[in-house]
């Protein structure tokens, strides 16, 4: 698995992946907004074909990174892509002096939730009825923060 980074060209292959692991996924334009703000950056795994595996987009500010969304395609999940993903951000959040990450994942999410608990988040609050889950039905939204000194 090869991870780069994945500038405004790919914008259409992150919609496209996103379609793959969220109700609402973002659009094109969507990502081609985030990464014009300063300090968001996208990481794109590829396996050995070229072929992307998955992605995970991060927003720095002064010495924070906050996860901002991250997928791993239905047929390459666990097998390390999104830790891997993970770890790598965290090393490059860390060269930029990031101290801290932090990000919010749905309760009912229990997938994410394994990924971050496994990489050593902590829980530290939580949002009532976050995430709205189109039925009329919402969800609450843990936050969760990991600090950066082992990186
Ligand atoms: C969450 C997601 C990104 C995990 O990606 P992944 O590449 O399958 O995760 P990894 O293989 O790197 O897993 C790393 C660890 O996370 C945990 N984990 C991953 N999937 C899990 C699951 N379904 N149940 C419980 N724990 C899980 C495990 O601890 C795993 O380690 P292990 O396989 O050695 O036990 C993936 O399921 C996904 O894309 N889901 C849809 C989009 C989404 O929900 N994104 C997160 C929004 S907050």
């Amino acid at each position: 698995m090869n991870i780069v980074s994945a500038g405004i060209s790919y914008v259409n292959v992150l919609a496209e992946l996103h379609t793959e692991g969220f109700d609402a996924p973002w659009s094109a334009s969507a990502f081609e907004s985030a990464l014009a703000s300063p300090g968001t950056y996208a990481l794109i795994a590829k396996d050995e074909q070229d072929e992307p595996l998955g992605f995970v987009l991060i927003r720095t500010v002064a010495d924070e990174a906050e996860i901002l969304t991250i997928l791993t395609r239905p047929n390459a999940r666990r097998s390390g892509v999104a830790r891997g993903l993970m770890v790598e951000a965290s090393k490059q959040a860390s060269r930029h002096h990031v101290k801290k990450m932090f990000l919010e994942v749905a309760v009912d999410n229990p997938a994410a939730h394994g990924l971050y608990t496994d990489l050593g988040f902590k829980e530290v609050g939580r949002r009532k009825a976050y995430y709205d889950r189109g039925d009329g039905g919402r969800v609450d939204a843990v936050v969760m923060t990991l600090e950066l000194w082992s990186f």
